[in-house]
């Protein structure tokens, strides 16, 4: 099973990923170094997460030591909602390349559809007047051609979106000169995202699982009394007990097996250890078929307060 997935654009990226959403300062500098003696190549940070200058310190020290190169680790990062005009697109890459202590990013995401304004202060999440989100809409299209830019001028190898539904990357798709070659999104037993990935499969578009072990440790708004928890689904504990793996191996597994690359997070190092070693075995068609049963609509991302943004698309967000 692929230990890389292939972009359009020739480029690769390797299978798993490391999260590093809710890890700053030290801790995320251990957990990066750790990752990184584990086997670790691959990076998912944004600018949102305020980590990037940890995670570019480590990879730079790690390089100093010729423990890696530059060429041997993926990162991605991604342009929050504040930063979605074509100027602040530029800027924002500038300080992302600064921080991350690189000449070029792997991989570029649009965090998110939704717009929010920026009133020059940093604040990921301004609010206006009446103390809402200050939405603004911009035209995504115009938002794509400055990550076109991008590539062309070599800051960034290869662009994409996280969270946008397929009407917004066919939009994306109609009014582009170079292709998306990735879409992050929440993705696990419990939402197996068909719809997109089907359509991502027809384009030939590579897919990104975020949350791919149902998030235990996501923050408290994100929480709904029915959301039940994945790591103790019974059907994924039987299938790891017959396999001989652990529940959060055999949920990776399944993902990648179904063609996505997964983003665990952990700072643990024996369960970063599980959650990379995914290699050496493979679910039959029969447990995968088990799994796929499993696909029950649970998001446990919920972004109830852009539901009013008009890139919100009813029915696709949630
Ligand atoms: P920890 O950092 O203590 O390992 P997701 O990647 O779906 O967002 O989930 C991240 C959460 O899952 C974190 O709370 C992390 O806790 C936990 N986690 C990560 N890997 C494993 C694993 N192999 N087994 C159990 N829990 C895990």
């Amino acid at each position: 099973m692929a230990k890389y997935l292939k972009f359009l654009n020739g480029y690769r990226m390797p299978s798993v990923g490391l999260g590093t959403y809710g890890l700053t300062g030290e801790s995320c500098k251990r957990t990066v170094d750790e990752a990184l003696s584990l086997g670790y190549r691959h990076f998912d940070t944004a600018v949102s997460y305020r980590n990037e200058k940890d995670i570019g310190e480590t990879l730079c020290l790690a390089q100093k030591q010729d423990r890696i190169q530059r060429e041997d680790v993926f990162i991605t990062t991604k342009i929050p909602s504040i930063y979605l005009s074509p100027e602040d697109v530029k800027y924002c890459v500038r300080e992302s390349l600064d921080n991350l202590k690189v000449t070029y990013l792997d991989l570029l995401l649009i965090h998110n559809p939704w717009g929010l304004r920026n009133k020059g202060d940093g604040n990921f999440k301004p609010v206006n007047d009446e103390g809402q989100l200050d939405f603004v809409h911009y035209d995504l299209t115009e938002t794509w051609k400055s990550l076109e830019n991008l590539v062309n001028s070599g800051s960034v190898r290869s662009i994409g979106m996280s969270n946008f539904s397929v009407p917004q990357i066919e939009r994306i798709l109609l009014n582009c000169k170079i292709k998306p070659s990735n879409i992050q999104l929440e993705c696990h037993a419990y939402y197996q995202q068909r719809k997109i990935k089907q359509y991502c499969d027809l384009k030939s578009i590579t897919l990104s699982a975020y949350g791919p072990l149902g998030s235990p440790d996501r923050p408290e708004h994100h929480r709904l009394e029915k959301h039940t928890v994945l790591l103790d689904e019974q059907v994924i504990r039987h299938i790891a007990s017959d396999y001989r793996k652990t529940p959060a191996q055999i949920l990776l597994r399944f993902l990648i097996q179904n063609g996505f690359a997964v983003l665990p997070k952990s700072q643990n190092y024996n369960r970063m250890k599980e959650n990379i070693n995914l290699f050496d075995f493979n679910i039959s068609a029969m447990d995968m078929g088990k799994i796929q049963g499993l696909d029950k609509g649970v998001k446990y991302f919920i972004f109830e307060s852009f539901k009013h943004h008009p890139e919100f698309l009813d029915g696709e967000h949630f």
